[in-house]
């Protein structure tokens, strides 16, 4: 059991956690998009987010069915340990494709002073093709230049949005060097990055609330 009342501090959010307990992945352009401006999303990225196709993020889970995210919902953190597959629905072509997310609320919403976060940059994803069914499984052919984080908010925050975001990388996305393996996860800009290495706006996305682990009774 868990509850929705971490993501208070973003009130108009409250509902869509409520919805998100109950409903699977994401179905409707509009709704992610809607959700990603009630949670202040393209504001607070400085970034246009016009959705043009559903971005699945599935996430295993140690026993039981793994977890599509619905945008805005809210999940344990520890059903968040990944690392993630993705698979993108619609005609957006064989790729290639980068994944991109981001934590802009640390350490808290409040008071974001290291964010953004970098929990996940990676290219080079090629979209399978699905005879059976328009969603397309998203597979890598490289290592990601950061690999996935496992959420892991501060005690005492409130919840932190996570947004994962799909790209078209263009031709030479593998030469940049603004952020290597090695460049700290830390005060990551995904608006300027995408401006700097022509990633654009983001063509698909979604993201999940997590709150610190309860304390320990
Ligand atoms: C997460 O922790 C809760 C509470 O301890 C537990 O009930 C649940 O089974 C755990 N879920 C996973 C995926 O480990
Ligand atoms: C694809 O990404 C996964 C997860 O980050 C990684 O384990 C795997 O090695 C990558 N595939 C290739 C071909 O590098
Ligand atoms: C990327 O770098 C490689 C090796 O330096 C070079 O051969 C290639 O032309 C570059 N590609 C682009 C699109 O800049
Ligand atoms: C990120 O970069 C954009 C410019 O692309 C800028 O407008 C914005 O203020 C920056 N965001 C943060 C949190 O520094």
């Amino acid at each position: 059991m868990f509850t929705c009342r971490f993501a208070m501090h973003f009130s108009p959010l409250v509902l869509l956690c409520l919805v998100g307990l109950t409903a699977g992945q994401d179905t409707s352009l509009s709704a992610v998009k809607r959700a990603f401006e009630a949670a202040d999303i393209p504001n607070d990225l400085s970034i246009t987010f016009n959705p043009r196709f559903l971005l699945e993020v599935t996430l295993p889970q140690p026993t039981g069915a793994s977890i599509t995210l619905h945008a805005g919902v809210q999940l344990p953190r520890n059903a968040t340990a990944g690392p993630p597959s993705f698979a993108v629905a619609g005609s957006a072509g064989a790729g290639p494709f980068v994944v991109a997310a981001v934590d802009p609320d640390a350490p808290t919403p409040q008071s974001p002073t290291s964010a953004q976060i970098r929990h996940l940059l990676a290219p080079n994803f090629a979209a399978r093709n699905n005879p059976s069914a328009d969603i397309h499984p998203l597979v890598n052919s490289t290592a990601a230049i950061s690999p996935y984080r496992q959420p892991n908010p501060p005690a005492g925050s409130d919840a932190h949005r996570y947004i994962f975001l799909l790209f078209r990388q263009p031709a030479g996305f593998n030469n940049q060097t603004l952020v290597t393996p090695t460049t700290p996860v830390q005060l990551f800009n995904i608006s300027s990055f995408a401006a700097a290495t022509r990633l654009g706006a983001p063509i698909a996305g979604t993201f999940m609330l997590v709150a610190p682990n309860p304390p320990a009774a």
